[in-house]
């Protein structure tokens, strides 16, 4: 059994004022790798966001979650999309990172694609692609947590990873395994 010690109510510290920006700097020491998710409306449109808060959940259910931020033009369409389309960046996929980052914007134009499960994007180059249909959704502050069961994947590319870390991209060193 774990027990502690610690005295009832919040630590002390909780009353200092809350430095965002510190916030930031810190969770920025966490090193991710990217996706671009995307999804088809019911019109027709088809929407695409630059992801870093990409991660795997389950293996049974297959589950994997991703966080969209509550002032994305892309919300409205992720929360009513039957189906999402998560892409894994390779390294030498940069510029697409940066055109799926820039809120609206002409995002499709030619980008090499084809279709998945309800007609998600995939797109052309990525390392890998989960073809995934929604699980749940939950609060997440200002952002909005999305569970996604996957369907199907497939592992397209053999290449290096597109790595985002302290707000910049970086590239793994060859052969860097430790
Ligand atoms: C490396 C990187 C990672 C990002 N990760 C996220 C994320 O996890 N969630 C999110 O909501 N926005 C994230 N963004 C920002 C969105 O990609 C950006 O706001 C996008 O323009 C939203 O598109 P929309 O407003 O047209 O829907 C990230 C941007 C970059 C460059």
């Amino acid at each position: 059994m774990v027990t502690s010690s610690a005295p009832p109510g919040p630590p002390p510290e909780a009353d200092a004022p809350f430095d965002g920006r510190a916030f930031r700097t810190a969770l920025g020491q966490f090193a991710t790798g990217v996706a671009v998710v995307t999804a088809s409306t019911q019109d027709g449109d088809v929407v695409g966001m630059t992801m870093s808060s990409f991660n795997s959940v389950s293996l049974d259910p297959p589950l994997v979650l991703f966080s969209v931020a509550r002032s994305a033009y892309s919300l409205a369409a992720m929360q009513s999309a039957k189906g999402f389309g998560i892409n894994i960046l390779g390294q030498h996929q940069q510029d697409l990172s940066n055109r799926f980052a820039r809120a609206l914007g002409d995002k499709w134009n030619a980008v090499d694609h084809r279709r998945g499960v309800h007609d998600a994007p995939l797109l052309s180059g990525a390392l890998a692609h989960f073809e995934c249909v929604p699980y749940a959704r939950h609060d997440g502050g200002d952002h909005e947590i999305f569970l996604a069961r996957v369907v199907r994947f497939h592992v397209p590319e053999a290449g290096e990873p597109l790595i985002f870390f302290r707000g910049r991209y970086h590239a793994l060193a060859s052969g860097a395994a430790c």
